[in-house]
């Protein structure tokens, strides 16, 4: 079983998600701590809404964070982390000391379309603004860069030719609902290794 941190810093459908994946038995896993940047984020009022410890970093300076924000995730007995629409680095701590432990999910396919300032309706925009077919979301691994770790999963979604930022965006995010939750299962089951920075799913 996975003991989750959930980090995010908007609505937090991504963690909606996973904690519904939990509770139908299709993930085994525990949301342990949900952690935000953001105090008024949706995310946080849904963990404290669902009795999940809520964590906001805004009261925390910045040279505390990455020590804070490790004896907070070994106080919760984290040993993984997702980042669902979190919208900060995680400090260099937090990433060597959970190395290959860290998820993403990004609403494009990486490696185009990601990087700083690469979110929300930018992504999509740029998408359209290329001319590509196909758009989809990405799980992957967390290193010290924005979406730049280990893939883990993909999916996509055709491109129509008068699709708006807005309607891919939301058949984009339906996509990630989908392959977060099975994604963290890959890790539950343990059947992900990671090699020469790529990763092999065991079938
Ligand atoms: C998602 O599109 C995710 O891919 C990106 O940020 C967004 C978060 O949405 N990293 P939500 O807060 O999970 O609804």
């Amino acid at each position: 079983m996975l003991h989750l941190a959930v980090f995010a810093s908007g609505r937090g459908s991504n963690l909606r998600a996973i904690d519904q994946a939990i509770l139908d038995g299709q993930l085994d896993a525990r949301i342990v701590a949900v952690i935000s940047n953001r105090a008024a984020s949706g995310a946080l009022d849904f963990a404290r809404e669902h009795g999940i410890p809520a964590l906001s970093l805004s009261e925390i300076a910045a040279e505390a964070e990455d020590s804070w924000l490790q004896e907070q995730l070994a106080k919760c007995g984290c040993d993984f982390i997702s980042l669902a629409g979190y919208m900060k680095l995680l400090p260099a701590g937090v990433v060597s000391a959970y190395r290959h432990r860290i998820t993403n999910i990004h609403p494009a396919l990486l490696p185009s379309f990601g990087g700083k300032g690469m979110f929300g309706r930018h992504v999509h925009e740029a998408v359209i603004a290329s001319g590509a077919k196909v758009s989809g979301a990405t799980v992957h691994l967390v290193d010290e860069e924005y979406d730049r770790g280990p893939i883990v999963m993909q999916r996509c979604v055709p491109i129509a030719d008068d699709d708006t930022a807005e309607r891919l965006a939301t058949r984009v995010l339906e996509i990630e609902h989908r392959i977060y939750p099975e994604s963290l299962q890959l890790f539950a089951d343990g059947r992900v290794t990671v090699r020469d920075n790529k990763t092999s799913i065991r079938s």
